[in-house]
């Protein structure tokens, strides 16, 4: 199903002058750049729905120029701001400007700019009593949920947010980062199963200049980056071993070493982190530290499947509809009795994110006020339910590719992984869900 595309623009407003570099990784992410040199009868222009924060780079910039900027934002002041400093700027003797959130001791790269975006879609500034009311629902089960986000969040300790494909763990891991008194500082996740495994140590604790080939300028990594904050480990169960080993000393001890570094750094996060596989499971497979499990395993959240959520999927239809509506301009603003229906009946595989992505597309297509069935495609996906219907064809089919590209592979795990363009949790989960040992297999 196509995604709806975001239509809203990202830009910074720098203040100051970017580097070549900064101008390029900016431009990589997709952020447009306005550069403001001369505050002096400049004007910040804002269009509604863009998501747009205000940099200002205090490097090599005077008080008296501070003072002009200082005034040009001043007649912004909901514009998220961050400063840019260097090490030198970041002493006393420079005076931030009063709503500035964040202030980066650092070149921008990529990990800046992921605080940046946090910024910009209002992780640090929405107030926090609005967090709990992102998670949709009044079911039991997320009424547990929510019980257990308030007993944990000011509890500074390690969360395990389980649950199946997209039931809500990272909004979960976002709440309880907001509801924690650490909401004021960065939250940061990070999708282990997405960072290729050579750059995942120099991504979370950063390196020293020259520590590899093409390290040439020292990188802080996402922990330090998230100092004073949360960090969220997505898919943690596909953590590298010697990551695995880095991160268990950063539970332990607090600290950490940057590649090309024995210098030991102290860094103040708490860690939450996620899993849709088994950890026991890999822990008994010998591909997750033991040690590692009970450190991350000390409060546990799990995220309850839609399909055992009652009326809170007709609630997060209604929701998703009404949120599409406000962006785009659609006739339907309503499900009727057939859609009502098969939205209970369906068993949800892709929990909330199916739903909302359904919602999406029946909204762009129903051509009537009441969105149908039909325009849900939730028909067939019911019919398909029984028996050895469509969903048993595909269940055989997707048996009978991972066996083919795993005796192809000579069930070598990382090859089938990239062969089939999914990550090595994947092949896991998915041998464990069509009975496929591993072992046995192999012998
Ligand atoms: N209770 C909820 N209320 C509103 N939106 C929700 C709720 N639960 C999930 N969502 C939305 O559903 C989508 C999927 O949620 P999220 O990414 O947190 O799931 P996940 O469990 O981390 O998924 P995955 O396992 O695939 O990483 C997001 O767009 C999220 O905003
Ligand atoms: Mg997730």
């Amino acid at each position: 199903m196509a995604a709806v595309p975001d239509i809203r623009k990202r830009c910074i407003i720098w203040l100051g002058n970017p580097g070549s570099h900064e101008r390029e990784v900016l431009a990589a992410a997709g952020w447009e750049l306005r550069v403001v040199e001369d505050a002096r009868g400049a004007r910040i222009g804002l269009r509604g729905g863009d998501q747009v924060a205000a940099l200002v780079d205090l490097r090599g910039n005077d008080p008296a120029w501070l003072a002009e900027m200082r005034d040009l934002l001043s007649r912004h002041p909901d514009l998220p701001l961050v400063a840019l400093c260097t090490a030198v700027d970041s002493g006393d003797d420079v005076e931030l400007p009063g709503n500035c959130l964040l202030a980066l001791h650092e070149p921008l790269d990529l990990s800046q700019i992921r605080r940046l975006q946090q910024i910009v879609e209002g992780d640090h500034i929405r107030p926090s009593s609005q967090q709990g009311d992102c998670l949709i629902g009044d079911s039991p089960a997320l009424l547990q949920v929510r019980a257990n986000l308030n007993k944990f969040a000011p509890v500074d300790l390690p969360v395990l947010v389980t649950g199946e494909t997209g039931t809500g763990k990272e909004l979960a891991a976002r709440a309880l980062h907001e509801l924690s008194p650490r909401r004021g500082g960065p939250f940061i996740a990070i999708n282990c199963g997405a960072l290729p495994p050579n750059l995942v140590q120099a991504e979370l604790f950063g390196h020293e200049r020259g520590a590899f080939t093409g390290a040439s300028a020292r990188r802080i990594g996402l922990f330090e980056s998230a100092d004073g904050g949360t960090v969220f480990l997505d898919e943690v169960g596909d953590l590298p071993l010697d990551a695995q080993t880095n991160l268990l000393r950063v539970l332990q001890e607090g600290t950490l070493e940057r590649i090309g570094s024995r210098q030991s750094i102290r860094v103040d996060v708490r860690v939450l982190a996620a899993t849709h596989v088994d950890l026991e499971e890999a822990v008994a497979q010998g591909r997750f530290r033991q040690d590692l499990f009970y450190r991350l395993d000390v409060l546990r959240l799990h995220m309850p499947p839609l399909r055992d959520r009652g009326n809170d999927v007709e609630l997060l239809a209604k929701h998703f509809l009404a949120q599409f509506r406000e962006q785009h301009r659609v006739r339907a603003r309503g499900f009727d009795a057939t859609a009502r229906r098969q939205l209970h009946a369906h068993r949800w595989p892709g929990n909330v994110r199916e739903l909302l992505n359904r919602v999406r597309r029946a909204a762009v297509v129903s051509e009537g006020e009441l969105i149908d069935a039909k325009a849900l495609q939730l028909q067939q996906a019911v019919s398909a339910d029984d028996g050895d219907g469509l969903d048993g064809r595909r269940v055989h089919a997707e048996r009978e590719a991972i066996l083919t590209t795993l005796r192809d592979t000579g069930f070598n795990v990382s090859e089938c992984a990239r062969r089939l363009r999914v990550s090595r949790v994947t092949v896991y989960r998915l041998c464990k869900k069509h009975q496929l040992e591993l072992e046995a297999l192999r012998t």
